[in-house]
């Protein structure tokens, strides 16, 4: 019996099959019920007892040659009927159909800005509670960003909502994580607000959040002044205006030389020369304490912008319904990769 084994194997080992019909007349041949291999199965109840181990072994690799042989030559008819066809499908595709979203470009050119300097990426859930989106950022309790109007609540009482911006990620993270801290979170917000070419009830914001000890005002005013020179040149202006926010003190908001008309004035910079593009500010103190974080010995800033409005800005977009509309035309104007 070993040596019957063995004369198939060789045989079986430099079969090639000429067409499937060879390749079938194989696998009976050897495969089927009445075949070469379960015939061996069967003489191998006469097997002397003390060659059984041996002559099993040898017999399940005979049955897995076979099958693999069967399988392999199978493959190569199947790919030469599709070059047959006219094309390979295993194939890489020469050509890129498609393009990338303009706020894909937007958001994936601001994370590798920030990723550069150390940033991580964070994220965070788009459905929420009142403490990650107000209470533990200090909105007091009237405040007008908890209003229905602008928040879409799912349940009240415990509310839960949509989160309406995306500073509830840096809550989540100082949760999680004890400084240094060194973060970006891009996602999705939504305000309950009438849909026009500067407003949506859908958008996207990318947060920074940077906490260690000893940041200043001074690493915040570089970081963004860094940004600004990468995303949207050498040479583009910067300048902060004092602002307001709940969960930072000092707050500023900060301008940008228009990228539409070079400063001159335009409308999309409404003749000032100076477009607004996001808030920040040193982390109050407060929220520091809220998530567990000691504001005796460390410092923070943070930041928050809307993608949307740094894509008009970069591509001179007047009409923020655009992004939405999936419009090809539109689409098509954007790189592909
Ligand atoms: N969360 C603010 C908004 O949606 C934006 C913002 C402002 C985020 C200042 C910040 C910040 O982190 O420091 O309008």
């Amino acid at each position: 019996m070993k040596e019957k084994i063995e004369q198939i194997l060789n045989e079986v080992k430099n079969f090639q099959a000429e067409n499937k019909e060879a390749l079938e007349n194989f696998r009976i041949t050897y495969l089927s019920k009445k075949g070469i291999i379960p015939n061996l199965f069967a003489d191998f109840k006469t097997v002397a007892p003390e060659l059984r181990k041996e002559m099993g072994m040898r017999l399940n690799e005979l049955k897995n040659t076979v099958s693999a042989k069967v399988e392999e030559q199978l493959q190569r008819f199947e790919t030469q009927s599709s070059s047959d066809a006219g094309f390979d499908m295993t194939m890489p595709a020469d050509e890129m159909k498609g393009s990338r979203h303009p706020l894909s470009i937007v958001r994936r050119d601001i994370n590798e800005i920030f990723e550069h300097l150390g940033f991580t990426i964070a994220e965070g859930p788009e459905i929420e509670d009142d403490f990650h989106v107000f209470s533990a950022l200090n909105f007091p309790p009237d405040h007008p960003a908890r209003d229905m109007q602008d928040t879409f609540f799912i349940t009240k009482n415990p509310d839960v909502l949509l989160r309406t911006h995306t500073s509830s990620i840096q809550v989540r993270t100082m949760e999680k994580q004890q400084p240094p801290i060194r973060i970006i979170a891009p996602g999705r917000v939504f305000r309950n607000e009438a849909i026009s070419a500067r407003a949506h009830c859908i958008f996207h914001q990318i947060e920074g959040l940077y906490i260690d000890e000893n940041v200043s005002f001074a690493d915040l005013k570089q970081t963004l002044y860094h940004f600004v020179q990468e995303f949207f040149g050498e040479g583009t202006k910067v300048r902060f205006r004092p602002s307001y926010f709940p969960f930072t003190e000092t707050s500023a908001e900060m301008d940008i030389s228009c990228n539409i008309c070079g400063g001159k004035g335009c409308n999309i910079c409404k003749h000032t020369g100076w477009v607004e593009i996001l808030g920040c500010g040193m982390c109050d103190p407060n929220i520091l304490i809220a998530s567990g974080i000691d504001p005796e010995k460390y410092t923070g800033f943070a930041f928050g912008m809307g993608v949307e409005r740094i894509a008009m800005l970069k591509y001179g977009i007047n009409d923020l319904r655009l992004f939405f509309e999936n419009d090809l035309k539109f689409l098509e104007q954007f790189e592909l990769s």
